[in-house]
């Protein structure tokens, strides 16, 4: 094998990195760190992430101080209506429906008024304000991506590209954490205007910047339940020569 095709012995374990990669919702143990050295090889997998044009369009903020994670902690967050309705059109109502979907979230995972159409009306009305907290959940470590919205990859519309670069930037750290045995979970709470302006005021990030997601990263503080995942077979998504054509001649 010429020393270019260098990983190509490697694609098992890749694989298999990429199906045990999952969201951990479970409340971490807050007294269990991510070593340094961990920390430093999630920060290197970001680093050599594919960006669009090569652009680097991201800065990560690494939250491990305590004071600082409990002031964010503190901020008040509230689910909005547009989360609610379009939350319950992507659940399935049992673990059968979900496996015959293949594609959605388990409604169990949500609380009961969220899963029924008749209530959904009243969960809208009755969304309280939570401390972000409830979504931290003991996890003594934050990485929060920022960027700047002023600059996109060159004429991409939208900077499609640059969110997708910010995606790669992301799988890249997910990856890395789980091939370490570190859990991850994802928290687009931190983008919401409200919560983001609050977090954006501690950490000291300039107005302009945005925050483009941020993970949780921790030791669950017991065995996470089995969470029931599903994906569509590739015959679903794929399509041969011309959309729509399942054959693969
Ligand atoms: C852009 C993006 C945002 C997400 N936001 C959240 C989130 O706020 N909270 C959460 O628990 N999971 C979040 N997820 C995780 C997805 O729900 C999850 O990846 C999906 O249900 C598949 O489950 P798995 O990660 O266990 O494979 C997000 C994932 C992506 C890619």
């Amino acid at each position: 094998m010429a020393k270019w095709e260098i990983g190509i012995d490697g694609m098992a374990d890749i694989l298999e990195i990429i199906r045990l990669r999952r969201s951990t919702r479970t409340p971490f143990d807050p007294n269990r760190h991510v070593s340094k050295e961990n920390l430093g090889q999630i920060m290197e997998a970001a680093r050599w992430a594919p960006t669009a044009h090569n652009m680097q369009n991201f800065e990560i903020l690494v939250v491990d101080d305590e004071e600082v994670l409990e002031e964010i902690g503190k901020i008040k967050s509230q689910v909005s209506e547009a989360f609610i309705r379009e939350n319950y059109q992507q659940l399935s109502f049992s673990k059968e429906e979900l496996l015959q979907k293949k594609i959605g979230i388990l409604g169990a995972n949500f609380p009961p008024d969220w899963r029924d159409l008749a209530k959904l009306d009243k969960a809208v009305r009755e969304s309280s304000r939570s401390p972000l907290n409830q979504n931290i959940r003991g996890s003594p470590l934050l990485l929060i991506v920022i960027y700047d919205p002023r600059k996109r990859a060159p004429a991409s519309e939208g900077d499609v590209l640059g969110f997708i670069s910010l995606g790669c930037v992301m799988e890249n750290m997910w990856l890395m954490a789980q091939s370490l045995g570190i859990s991850v979970q994802i928290l687009s709470v931190f983008s919401g205007e409200s919560v983001e302006k609050e977090v954006k005021r501690i950490l000291e990030v300039p107005e302009h910047m945005k925050i483009a997601f941020a993970i949780r990263l921790g030791y669950p503080i017991s065995k996470p339940g089995e969470q029931l995942r599903v994906r569509r077979d590739t015959e679903m998504f794929a399509h041969h020569n011309i959309l729509g054509n399942k054959g693969s001649g």
